[in-house]
Order: structure tokens, then C-alpha cells, then sequence
């Protein structure tokens, strides 16, 4: 079985050359996963980029699936002879794909970009054999929701954490536009929560489904978008409920923490042992920052301190912008 991945093509030419790279190191992760053996070449075709992977093994229909997350591929073929056979479109699509691409502003993380963390933690994690169970993902510096918005497309749970008001409330105005234009079954609760006795953040909860029949039957998932401080999450959320923590440190360029645009890595200091606290044993964090305003090894130290073992990829570091060179950290909570 010799699969040929068409990726979806970027305007921006230099960061074309970066996702091809992420692509690479995404299904690389993604395959071991699935603990199959491949060989994967990247290859121009006719003008666009492909990957093609020769695995040991044919992959079932459920594996199939799993290959389907890959955030960067636009459609997967099978190569019989030298044509190009396309393959089912497994991608998952619980909700309306377009939900995490209508809310626009700046300082939003690239939609592509966010989804490849997903699916990298994912497949680091002891869940990639669940991949389409309900898992819940945490954000717990949410900004106005891309992860959560993606990981809501997969069918999963979505938690928020996020100190700004004003990205709280943009979200929770969207959200309930969204539900209502499309006429689906919702419902909405906006409560506030106590942190250690004293008032410490506003709750928007949702609870919605794929179809009124589903939803009637409490068939549901959740979203909830916090507003308070990342630091108390371990009194936001319950102990080992999260599978899945994604997200993206602000780079200290338009976004800095809590309003300041230094001490992103005191927050994050603050911030990691509550994180840890609501993983679950197995689960597995994906986060992304400035290489110019956070270094990888020390972030990394203060992972390992925490508990955290980071997992071993390829350099996924990337340039985005004049003042943003992007890197990732991957670590599992063992
Ligand atoms: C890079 S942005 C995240 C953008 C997000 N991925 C999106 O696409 O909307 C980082 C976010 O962290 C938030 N933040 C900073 N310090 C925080 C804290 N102590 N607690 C909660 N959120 C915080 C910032 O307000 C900012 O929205």
C-alpha cells in the first residue's frame, strides 16, 4: 500500500517551507502512533507537495481515520501503479467545519497550526487509540478559542481558561450567534466561580449536540470558557479530567500575560503544576512559543521539574513573522 498525501498549499511561500516540516514531523508521530512502520518522502507532483508514505502494512479503515486528522492534508490517495487513487474523506466533523475559521482578529493562532498541535498531542499521548472517543481538551490560554473550536470539531469536550474579559465575552457572543443561526439545539449558562473562597472568574458553559435527536437523548458536548487567571486552574477544573492540554504562550508581541508583555515564563512557571494536576496519567501537553521570548530548554526544565517527560521530535521550530520564531514543546504526563 503506497499512500500519497496532497497537503494543502499556504500563500506565504516562506511558510510553506515550515508547515511542510510540521506536516513531516506530524505524521511521523502520527504513524507511530499507530505503530506502523513507514517510510515517508516529501515530493513535488504536478506543482504541489506531497507525502508519500510506503507503511508495512495496508492500514484499516480505522487507521485510515486516524491518518485523517493530519491538519495539514487536504486529501489522501492510494497509488495504484503510477495513478492516484483518492481515498474516503474520513476528517472528523462533529460540528460545522467552518466554526473555528469565522471568528477573525488579531493574535489568533493559525487554525492549521493549532490543529497540528492536537494531533501531535494526541498521538503522544495514551489516547491515540481513542482518537474518536469523547476526550476533553484544556486551553488554559484560550484567547478566543481556536483550540477549543477545533478540538469541538472532533467531536471532544473543550475547556477554556483566559484572563482577558473582553476575549471571553467575543467568544461567548460568537458561540451563541453560531448555535442559533444554525438553528441547533444548545443550552447556555453563565455562573461565577470561587477560588479559594473568594470570587475568581466567570464560567460560559455550553452544552450542544450533532442533532436534536442526539441532544434529546443527552447525547452532548460541552464547551466551557473561564475567564480567570491560568494560575488557578487546579480550582477551575477537576484533578486528572483533561487528556489533552494545547496551547500557545503569548508572544510577548501583541498578547503578553495576564496584560504585561514580560513574565510569560514566571506565568507559565506558576501555571505548569495546576496543569499537570488536571491531566489525566497518560495525557499529553502541546504548547507553542516565542523562541525569541521563551527558550526551549529552560521551558523545558521547568516541564521535567513539574513532573512532565518531554517527548523526543524532530525540530519543529519555524519562522512566522519578523518578531515571532515559533517552536514546540510536546511532554507526557507518565
Ligand atoms: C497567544 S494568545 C492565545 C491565542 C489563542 N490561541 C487564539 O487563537 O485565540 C495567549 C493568551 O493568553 C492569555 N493570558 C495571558 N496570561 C494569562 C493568565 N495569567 N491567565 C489566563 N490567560 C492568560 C492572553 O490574554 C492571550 O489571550
Amino acid at each position: 500500500m503506497k499512500l500519497a498525501l496532497l497537503l494543502y498549499p499556504h500563500q506565504n511561500i516562506r511558510y510553506r517551507a515550515s508547515l511542510l516540516q510540521i506536516a513531516l514531523e506530524e505524521t511521523k508521530l502520527v504513524f507511530s502512533a499507530l505503530g506502523v512502520e513507514t517510510e515517508i518522502d516529501s515530493k513535488k507532483l504536478g506543482g504541489s507537495q506531497f507525502l508519500f508514505c510506503l507503511p508495512v502494512r495496508p492500514l484499516s479503515r480505522w487507521e485510515m481515520g486516524f491518518l485523517w486528522h493530519l491538519s495539514s492534508v487536504y486529501m489522501i490517495f492510494e497509488m495504484n501503479e503510477n495513478a492516484l487513487v483518492p481515498l474516503d474523506d474520513q476528517r472528523p466533523d462533529y460540528i460545522g467545519e467552518d466554526l473555528p475559521y469565522l471568528l477573525k482578529y488579531k493574535g489568533k493562532t493559525n487554525e492549521m497550526f493549532t490543529d497540528s498541535m492536537l494531533t501531535m498531542a494526541l498521538a503522544a499521548s495514551d489516547f491515540s487509540h481513542n482518537y474518536d472517543a469523547q476526550l476533553t481538551v484544556l486551553d488554559p490560554l484560550a484567547g478566543k478559542g481556536t483550540t477549543l473550536l477545533l478540538a469541538l470539531r472532533r467531536g471532544y469536550h473543550g475547556i477554556g481558561i483566559e484572563v482577558s474579559k473582553s476575549c471571553v465575552e467575543e467568544l461567548a457572543g460568537y458561540m451563541n450567534r453560531y448555535f442559533e443561526f444554525h438553528k441547533m439545539k444548545y443550552k447556555y449558562q453563565k455562573s461565577s466561580l470561587t477560588v479559594y473562597g473568594k470570587n475568581g472568574g466567570i464560567q460560559h458553559k455550553w452544552l450542544f449536540s450533532d442533532s436534536a435527536d442526539h441532544f434529546r437523548d443527552g447525547d452532548t458536548r460541552s464547551m466551557r470558557m473561564i475567564c480567570g487567571d491560568t494560575r488557578n486552574t487546579a480550582s477551575f477544573i477537576k484533578t486528572g479530567s483533561v487528556h489533552l492540554l494545547v496551547t500557545d504562550l503569548p508572544y510577548g508581541v501583541q498578547m503578553g500575560t495576564a496584560g504585561k508583555t514580560d513574565g510569560i515564563l514566571d506565568t507559565v512557571s506558576s501555571a505548569v503544576p495546576g496543569w499537570y494536576s488536571v491531566l489525566k496519567k497518560g495525557g499529553c501537553l502541546c504548547m507553542s512559543f516565542n523562541t525569541h521570548t521563551v527558550h526551549r530548554d529552560v521551558l523545558a526544565g521547568r516541564l521535567a521539574e513539574c513532573g512532565f517527560s518531554v517527548v523526543d521530535t524532530g525540530t519543529l521550530a519555524h519562522w512566522v513573522e519578523q518578531a515571532i520564531e515559533r517552536d514546540l514543546i510536546i511532554a507526557r504526563k507518565d
